[in-house]
Order: C-alpha cells, then sequence, then structure tokens
C-alpha cells in the first residue's frame, strides 16, 4: 500500500472520503486532478516548475490580481460565451449583448434620478454625454431601472484600486425616469492596462503578451421582472479595439460618437459647449426566473448565501 504508482494515487486522491461531502464539488476535483496529474507527467513537469507555479498561486491571491488573470486567460469572456450559446438553444435571442463584468466593480455607488455628473469638478478628458433609454424586446420602456456605471479615469486606474482617488468616484447608480430614460455626464476615458509589476504582468510577460484593454465604460442594468444585463461599452477609434487582453470587444457594443453636439438642453449637466454625444438603448429580455432578476454582480451573487 505505501508504494503507489502514478495512477494508483489518481485513484485513492479522488476516491477517499469520511463523509459524502458535496457531489459537484467532488466531481470538478476529479476532472481537474486527473487533469493536471496527466499533463504533469505528459510535458514532464518539473519539481522546480511545479513549486513556482504554487508560489505563483499564492501571490497571485495575496496581490488580488485572481481576478485579472481569469479574464486575461479568456474565462471570463468563455463564461459569456458558454451563456450566449444557452439563450440559442432556449430561443432567447435579442437584446443588448453581455460583456464581461471585470474584477473592479464596487457596490453601492451614489444613486441619482435620470441624469448625473459621472465625473466630479474639472472635466478631466472629452466631455462626453451617454444617454438613452432601458427598453425591452418589443422596445417599450422599462420603467425605473436601475443603470449602475463605472469607468476608468485619466489613467486608466479605478477608484478603489487606485490609491488617490476618492471613493467611488466614476461611478453611479442612475435610476431612469418612467420612460426608462437615462443620462449623464462624463468624459471619454482611456484604456486600462494591468498593473506593470506583479504575478500577472510576470505570466503575461513569460507569454509574451500584453495587458491592455481599450477604452470602455462598464454598466449593469437591472429592473424587476427583467434580466439583469452586465455588459460595458467600447469607445472607437481606440487602438486595442481588436486587441483587448480580456477577449471582451462586441460587435453590437461600440457606441457611435456624435462630436460638436449643441449643449442646449444640457445646462443641467453643467454643458455650456459644444461636446461629444453617444446614444445608447439598453435592451433587456424578460427574466425567466426570480434569479435573473437579481440585480447582483458577479461576486455579489457568489456571496449571497443560497
Ligand atoms: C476592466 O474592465 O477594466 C478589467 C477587466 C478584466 C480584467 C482587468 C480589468
Ligand atoms: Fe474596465
Amino acid at each position: 500500500m505505501a508504494e503507489l504508482t502514478q495512477a494508483q494515487l489518481l485513484e485513492l486522491v479522488n476516491t477517499k472520503k469520511i463523509a459524502p461531502g458535496n457531489p459537484r464539488v467532488r466531481q470538478l476535483t476529479e476532472r481537474i486532478v486527473t487533469d493536471l496529474f496527466q499533463t504533469i507527467d505528459e510535458l514532464d513537469v518539473t519539481p522546480d516548475e511545479f513549486w513556482a507555479a504554487t508560489a505563483w498561486l499564492t501571490r497571485l491571491g495575496a496581490a488580488g490580481q485572481t481576478g485579472l488573470i481569469t479574464a486575461g486567460l479568456g474565462f471570463d469572456r468563455l463564461l459569456d460565451i458558454r451563456a450566449d450559446e444557452a439563450d440559442q438553444k432556449a430561443g432567447r435571442e435579442g437584446g443588448t449583448p453581455r460583456a464581461i463584468e471585470g474584477p473592479l466593480f464596487v457596490a453601492g455607488a451614489p444613486t441619482a434620478k435620470v441624469e448625473v455628473r459621472v465625473d466630479e469638478g474639472e472635466p478631466k478628458g472629452e466631455v462626453f454625454v451617454m444617454e438613452g433609454q432601458v427598453l425591452d424586446l418589443d422596445g417599450k420602456p422599462v420603467p425605473h431601472a436601475m443603470v449602475d456605471v463605472w469607468h476608468a479615469n485619466e489613467k486608466g486606474g479605478y477608484s478603489h484600486f487606485m490609491p488617490g482617488m476618492q471613493p467611488y468616484e466614476l461611478r453611479r447608480r442612475i435610476e431612469t425616469d418612467a420612460k426608462g430614460f437615462y443620462r449623464f455626464r462624463s468624459f471619454l476615458p482611456p484604456g486600462y492596462a494591468i498593473p506593470p509589476t506583479g504575478p500577472v504582468a510576470e505570466l503575461f510577460a513569460a507569454l509574451g503578451r500584453h495587458g491592455q484593454r481599450p477604452a470602455h465604460i462598464h454598466f449593469l442594468v437591472a429592473a424587476p421582472g427583467m434580466r439583469t444585463l452586465t455588459t460595458q461599452v467600447n469607445i472607437p477609434g481606440d487602438s486595442y479595439i481588436d486587441d483587448d487582453f480580456a477577449f471582451a470587444t462586441r460587435d453590437g457594443l461600440i457606441v457611435a460618437l456624435e462630436r460638436n453636439v449643441a449643449p442646449a438642453g444640457y445646462e443641467s449637466l453643467g454643458i455650456t459647449a459644444p461636446f461629444t454625444r453617444s446614444v445608447f438603448n439598453f435592451v433587456l429580455p424578460r427574466a425567466a426566473s426570480e434569479d435573473e432578476a437579481l440585480p447582483l454582480t458577479r461576486m455579489e451573487r457568489v456571496a449571497t448565501p443560497g
């Protein structure tokens, strides 16, 4: 019993138990361990390589960069592709495409009714207004939807993650009016880059990859009875638009920009000179279950008991 072949060891690891445990966790663990045993054997992974990988994982967690690597290795987009495929199979096509949430959402942003300045104080870039309606698949307004918006600052950093930024800087929640209208003023943000040092930067250097994202703005759109939408729009003209390290650019999510829009009607947003505008409607399908309408992000969902 003390001497084991690789196959005998794998069998032991995968079958040991003193209680039923969680069958799904047992199933997934068995598959991952089996695949990893096979990888180690077939690729002749050395002990140094193995222990360097575990040290890297420890540093990854300690640096809070897990969410960068899931996006950079395509898992976030994979889950979206799988959700799209499931919709297609179920005949649930249509609506604004979903797009990855990313790891930089922060819950509890200040709320406003119908319109808000997402930026604060002096403009930090090209003055930008995004506006439109939340609609259902028949084009009918969705009243009193909540549009949660967040984006990077002029250096590509996100509040709560970049030192020196104000709490909830560039993060707001906008409740639409009875006709589903929302609008906000901000500035056109630049793209995002992974931190230049740390475990993710090391892996990307070893892979010969960059860690750049094109300019984008995130949204979580929720309304009673409607399926919560997590998405983001891309700003056209960014050189990384088709080369996002997180693979998130999608047709239908690259907004059209109108430049030199006359300021009349936008005074309540502090606009007195020609500015750049994008009109964008969010189209939500009806929720097929209460769960689908929960106004939660990915981490809030897994933090919710039950
Ligand atoms: C972002 O949306 O900025 C982001 C997405 C994935 C990984 C890192 C950042
Ligand atoms: Fe982002």
